[in-house]
């Protein structure tokens, strides 16, 4: 099996159209001329849920491959204002291009458009901001994962029966996208939701969240979380209950050491990729900061893992 963010071959993507930037070019040369080290700022919104760690992991080996760059990581601990504070501080320490993967869109929104303004080229990453100022989108195409997490749900109940939904924070884009591409998928079945909650993309929050639902439910088929630490935590509630065999749990994010791992302990029947594009972001930076034009949207590509194609490394979601 392969090591974390190490794969065998480019993730492919699907990129739109380059954008024109001519103030970006312009700045991107009198750098260039000045042969200065490149500082890029990171603004995590929070380190607490693993896939958050793997994403800077990711970043700082692909930055690392490149002395001229220097980084500085900011940790916001899932509080939107110290994130809002936090990119403000990067833009007055003068660095050379902001990545930041917003907690929320809208408060974000105005610090990232902030930024821009001082010349300060941002990569959105991961979970999106309103309107478009912002220098480029990296992501996976969430609306897609939650969609065929429908079908798959459809499928494996044979058209009928009664899911919990555990939605990620539906302040945040992947949680709101999850969701309705996951509506989408089990339309026309009859896939009842009978509980639905934010459990914010928090495990604690997805457990407390469960053991209201076994309460109030007695038939539970299955549990559809938007990530695999909220997937985890509806497994313990169900195993507290005596209920996890009764209950089929899928989840998002397919970490090798996570969700992975979790599919292959059999508490997970099904995890969907999230890539973090951690490498796809310094990638792209470093175009920025060289003055080439890059895409204003990078759609990257997600897998199923499932317990029959773990050792092929997944399936490639289509
Ligand atoms: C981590 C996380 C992931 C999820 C992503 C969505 O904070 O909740 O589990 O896939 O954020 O933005």
């Amino acid at each position: 099996m392969l090591g974390c963010g190490e794969s065998e071959e480019p993730r492919p993507v699907t990129q739109q159209p380059p954008q024109q930037d001519p103030l970006g070019a312009e700045i991107a040369q009198m750098r260039k001329q000045k042969g200065k080290t490149l500082t890029i700022g990171m603004s995590q919104c929070n380190l607490g849920e693993p896939w958050r760690v793997q994403m800077n992991a990711d970043i700082k080996s692909a930055a690392e491959k490149h002395p001229n760059i220097k980084m500085i990581f900011k940790d916001a601990q899932n509080d939107t204002i110290k994130q809002r504070a936090h990119v403000e501080e990067l833009v007055s320490a003068g660095v050379d291009l902001i990545i930041i993967s917003p907690k929320e869109a809208q408060p974000l929104t105005e610090p990232v458009g902030k930024a821009m303004d001082a010349g300060i080229p941002v990569i959105v990453l991961d979970r999106a901001i309103l309107g478009e100022k912002y220098t480029c989108f990296i992501g996976a195409d969430n609306k897609k994962i939650g969609r065929h997490a429908g079908k798959w749900v459809v499928n494996r109940l044979s058209g009928k029966g009664k899911i919990v939904e555990l939605k990620g924070l539906m302040t945040s884009t992947p949680g709101q996208d999850r969701n309705s591409g996951f509506r989408e998928g089990i339309a026309g079945s009859e896939i009842q939701v009978i509980f639905e909650a934010d459990m914010k993309w928090l495990e604690p929050d997805a457990r407390k969240e469960m053991e209201s639902a076994l309460a109030r439910f007695e038939d539970i088929d299955l549990v559809y979380a938007h990530n695999d630490p909220g997937a985890h935590g509806a497994y313990l509630a169900a195993k507290g209950a005596g209920r996890e065999k009764d209950i089929i749990f899928i989840g998002i994010d397919g970490l090798p050491h996570e969700g992975q791992a979790y599919v292959k302990q059999g508490i997970l029947e099904a995890s969907f990729e999230y890539p973090t594009g951690g490498a796809e972001a310094i990638e792209t930076a470093l175009k920025i900061l060289k003055g080439e034009k890059v895409p204003k949207k990078i759609t990257l590509k997600s897998r199923v893992f499932k317990a029959d194609n773990l050792d092929k490394g997944g399936e490639w979601l289509e």
